[in-house]
């Protein structure tokens, strides 16, 4: 029987999932198909027990229901609940488990330029959902130092204080992380400052950054932030937000299937998808 696969999200018309999901089900010969539902807030609950009852094979989570969706799932995985987030669901003989991909998806993105972080100083920027999944999981590859700058300098401060694994933190200002750049390897911009239609808009100055150091924004649209457009200027290696996003789907589709997929039909994908957007 065709399996089925979804995504929940409001809104959720914009989501690139379905159609690169869709393709690599087909390139992979899998009777199945993968659907974007609309689901209101105060629909959760239902939509899951629906997605239930009909013997879903999986589905993914996206904003705003992330969170939400914790209370209503059968058991989580140990680094999704203390993210506090779940992005991918498996039907595991009728339990629905839940899983973050998200942080994982973007340390695999990195793996072309880092195999070990262990002597890795990392800053990310920002202290919202999508830096606790990162900070999260690049905890448990035990980086050399991983400080968080966020203009609440009180909420990078939580946000280390509430990660179960052991890391060598500060929180920071975002004007002390301009001093400081360049004692940095890897640098992580993980809020929404420089998406489209803002793109002139960067979190910090990177006159301090070192030409060694990797930039990365979460954001893929515009593709090359202003931030990523100084950091290559300023000599460093860059890398936008389709990895993030192009790993994560993979790491949810292994998990749903046992099959790692071809990345780079995926990522070729995305960027078809992207060339629609306004950047
Ligand atoms: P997400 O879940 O997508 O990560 P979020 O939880 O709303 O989003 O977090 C947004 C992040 O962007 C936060 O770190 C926020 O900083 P504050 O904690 O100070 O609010 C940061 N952010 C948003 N707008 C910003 C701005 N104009 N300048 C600096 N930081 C900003």
């Amino acid at each position: 029987m065709k399996k089925l696969f979804a995504v929940l999200g409001d809104p959720i018309g914009h989501s690139m999932s379905p159609v690169m999901l869709n393709d690599i089900l087909s390139f992979y010969v899998i009777d199945a198909h993968y659907h974007p539902f609309h689901v209101s807030r105060g629909d959760l609950e239902t939509a899951v027990k629906g997605l239930k009852a009909i013997g879903i094979s999986g589905f993914n989570i996206t904003i705003p229901h992330k969170s939400a969706i914790i209370p209503f799932l059968d058991e989580i995985d140990e680094l999704a609940l203390s993210i506090g987030a779940v992005n991918t669901v498996v039907n595991e003989n009728g339990k629905f488990v839940g899983y973050n991909t998200d942080g994982y998806g973007f340390i695999k993105g990195l793996e072309p330029y880092i195999s070990s972080f262990t002597d890795k100083k990392v800053l990310v920027l920002g202290a919202g959902g999508a830096a606790r999944a990162i900070y999260f999981t690049m905890a448990k590859m035990n980086p050399q130092t991983i400080d968080i700058a966020n203009r609440t300098v009180i909420k990078a401060q939580e946000l280390i204080e509430s990660c179960p694994y052991e890391t060598n933190s500060k929180a920071l200002t975002l004007e002390e992380a301009e001093i400081h750049l360049h004692e940095y390897d890897v640098v992580i911009q993980t809020t929404m400052i420089g998406m489209y239609p803002n793109i002139s808009e960067m979190p910090i100055s990177l006159r301090n950054l070192s030409s060694q150091s990797l930039v990365c924004d979460i954001i893929y649209n515009p593709l090359e932030t202003q931030l990523l457009i100084e950091a290559r200027k300023k000599g460093a290696t860059v890398q936008n937000g389709v990895e993030m996003f192009v790993y994560q789907g993979a790491l949810a589709f292994e998990k749903w299937t046992g099959i790692f997929p071809d990345v780079k039909r995926m990522r070729e994908n995305v960027l078809q998808q992207l060339g629609g957007v306004k950047c």
